[in-house]
């Protein structure tokens, strides 16, 4: 069996670490830049927490789960040799990894939250690879954590990632920005919340285009109106909500009376 080196304490590395764990995966060790969130990672995990010095020569495999911007430097800094090094930013191309001979891709398609360690089995994992060894190599570990193995290019995985922040990232924000509105006027924040999960699985059921309800999709424009009127206290949001309701209204044929002007 391939061993496996993680290198990174955040969100990502706590998933893939327990996900490795339970799948059998030769985890060798965890390293990191902060010796106390290694150690605290490492006795979760119950592996080595190991210095960043000692670490990268005791694993085939070098999976980086560190922010983005700091995978090139820690790539520079992993001695050169036949280990096939691994970063998991669906945001990131291969280059990042240079000079290592053997680069690849493994990249939860997924938030990564603080909480149970999640179970991968269900999530699509995109994988990459500059080399076939490095590809045979990512796609083991892929393929022991999750049943949705996908490969694609850095073009591709820049559209997808693209689409993931519109669709996951944006609902949790305006989520949160409408949970602050109501209470601020007093009003129990969670009577959003079994709307907003049943959402989710209606999309999931029937698609997203039917699954959508609403003043704007049902072009009632007086509604709209009423709304945009509620919240001339937040002209950010009231933007926010003039624009998508012009895009849905033109999505489903109706006329938006210049409410992407407001
Ligand atoms: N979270 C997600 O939803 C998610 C999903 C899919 C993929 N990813 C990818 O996973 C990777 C890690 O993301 P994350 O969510 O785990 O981030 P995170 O929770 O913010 O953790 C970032 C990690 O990077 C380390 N780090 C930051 N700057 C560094 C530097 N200059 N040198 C060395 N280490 C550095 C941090 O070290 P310290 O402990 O010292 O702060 C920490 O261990 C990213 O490439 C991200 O795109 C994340």
């Amino acid at each position: 069996m391939r061993s496996v080196l993680l290198i990174g304490t955040g969100r990502a590395a706590f998933h893939l670490g327990h996900a490795m764990k339970r799948a059998g995966l030769d985890l060798v060790g965890i390293t990191g830049r902060n010796a106390q969130h290694v150690d605290q990672r490492a006795a979760e995990l119950g592996i080595p927490g190991l210095k960043f010095s000692d670490a990268p020569s005791k694993a085939d495999i070098v999976v980086i789960a560190v922010s983005d911007d700091a995978i090139a430097d820690v790539a520079m800094n992993i001695p050169i040799g036949d280990a096939v090094v691994i970063h998991t930013s669906g945001a990131s191309d291969l280059d990042k990894l240079l000079p290592h001979p053997h680069r690849a891709v493994l990249w939860p398609l997924v938030s990564l939250s603080p909480g149970e360690p999640m179970d991968l089995k269900a999530i699509p994992l995109v994988v990459d690879a500059n080399t076939a060894f490095a590809r045979e190599r990512v796609r083991g570990i892929a393929k022991a954590l999750s049943d949705h193995v996908t490969e694609l290019t850095h073009a591709q995985r820049e559209l997808v990632h693209a689409s993931a922040a519109m669709c996951l990232n944006f609902p949790l924000h305006l989520l949160a920005r409408a949970q602050e509105l109501l209470s601020d006027h007093a009003i129990d924040p969670s009577i959003l919340m079994p709307s907003f999960v049943a959402m989710a699985q209606k999309a999931a059921a029937i698609g997203a285009s039917e699954a959508l309800t609403g003043p704007a999709r049902r072009g009632d424009l007086g509604t709209v109106r009423h709304h945009l009127d509620r919240l001339t206290d937040d002209p950010e949001l009231r933007a926010a909500y003039a624009r998508l309701s012009s895009m849905i209204l033109r999505a489903y044929g109706h006329p938006d009376h210049g409410y992407t002007d407001v």
